[in-house]
């Protein structure tokens, strides 16, 4: 056994959640289909790790390995980010608790927390990511998403998980758009990570997932429970697809955030583009507490091209940017999100960067501005 430590971001996601190799069998073995598995005629279910697919399937379980091994916690895959969400807020919320919410967050989510939390008597109150969030006392769950969708502003996490154990709360991170290689929030002291997995983190734009990672066996238990009841899992291919997607993870990111970073650079000289947001901007108000926590940065920014028609004809004129909303996959996408109700100007857009080469990119994105006039 070497000594060398091979626990670099590319090596991670390379070997996460993989078995131990075996000769003739694949690295990644391929997705188990089974709704029922043959049972063991006298010990029943006891006797194998495997009953029934809705509660046991292995190629789940590998890639609940593998993004428990990049958060540092374990880890309960669902059928998408909002099952994820949803099903942890059920899981540890009851009548009469109180939860703090992003006012600026996925819009979904807040939805959820208006229709369906508010109506079986738990209390909402939503903050700003930024803050000032206020006395903890009494608050049972915390619920962040940094950086926030589509603002891209960023809480101090650290600041924020003192505050939440002081005061005998949870902290859960949606850590959708930072992926655990941005981010590691168990690791700045959040209690629970929750995110959607069909953005960066599988990248492919060709499925829906969603997982949460805690150090907590209480929380783990009731989330797993939840999952059981609702049945909300994701089926084996999609678990497998995933799986195979993550191992690029390192490599995609990389690209995504230099797109990023050069289109941040370009876009900052355009007179007609206004409100620039990255938190890997100097400038950006995010980017000090943004360095200080996260290990790179997104290929997500945010930008207003003034109205509706603009931002169409900018989309249209681009050769290289398509017109979609979700964010974190290979290829370079926009989106106005007025469109979905999102309570941003007309001609907000989030651009999210795929991996073309950057110079074609960058170029793409310029003459595109310069023909939407
Ligand atoms: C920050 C964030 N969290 C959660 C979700 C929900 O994920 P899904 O679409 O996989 O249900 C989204 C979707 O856009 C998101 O942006």
């Amino acid at each position: 056994m070497s000594d060398v430590t091979a626990d670099r971001d590319g090596t991670r996601c390379v070997r996460a959640g993989l078995p131990e190799a075996v000769p003739g069998e694949p690295f990644l073995p391929g997705p188990v289909f089974a709704a029922p598995y043959h049972l063991d005629p006298w010990a029943g279910p006891a006797g194998a790790p495997n009953g029934y697919g809705r509660s046991d399937n292995p190629t789940r379980r590998l890639l609940e390995a593998a993004i428990g091994e990049l958060e540092g916690g374990d880890c309960r895959v669902l059928s998408s980010g909002q099952a994820a969400i949803t099903g942890l807020l059920m899981s540890v919320l009851r009548p009469g608790d109180t939860v703090v919410l992003p006012a600026d967050g996925y819009f979904s989510v807040r939805a959820f927390a208006t229709e369906t939390l508010a109506g079986i008597g738990v209390r909402v109150l939503f903050v700003p990511t930024v803050g000032p969030y206020p006395d903890l006392s009494g608050v049972r769950l915390v619920f962040v998403e940094t950086p926030a969708n589509p603002g891209l502003d960023v809480v101090d996490v650290r600041a924020l998980a003192a505050r939440a154990r002081a005061a005998g709360a949870l902290l859960a991170v949606d850590n959708t758009t930072a992926t655990p290689l941005g981010q590691r929030p168990l690791e700045l002291g959040a209690d629970l990570v929750v995110a959607s997995g069909t953005k960066a983190l599988t990248g492919h734009s060709d499925l829906l997932l969603g997982y949460v990672a805690s150090r907590s066996v209480e929380v783990l238990a009731a989330v797993t429970g939840w999952r059981d009841h609702t049945g909300a899992i994701p089926g084996a291919f999609d678990a497998w697809l995933a799986h195979r997607s993550l191992a690029t993870l390192d490599l995609r990111l990389a690209r995504q955030t230099e797109n990023a970073s050069a289109l941040v650079r370009m876009l900052a000289g355009q007179p007609r583009v206004t409100g620039l947001r990255w938190p890997g901007r100097p400038e950006d108000p995010a980017y000090p507490v943004a360095v200080a926590q996260m290990r790179r940065m997104p290929g997500v920014l945010s930008f207003d091209l003034g109205d509706a028609d603009r931002v169409a004809r900018f989309v249209d004129a681009a050769r290289l940017v398509a017109a979609a909303t979700s964010f974190g996959g290979l290829h370079t996408t926009a989106d106005r999100r007025a469109q979905w109700g999102d309570d941003t100007s007309p001609g907000f857009v989030r651009l999210s960067c795929g991996v073309e080469d950057t110079t074609d990119l960058v170029a793409d994105v310029a003459a595109a501005l310069r023909a939407a006039g």
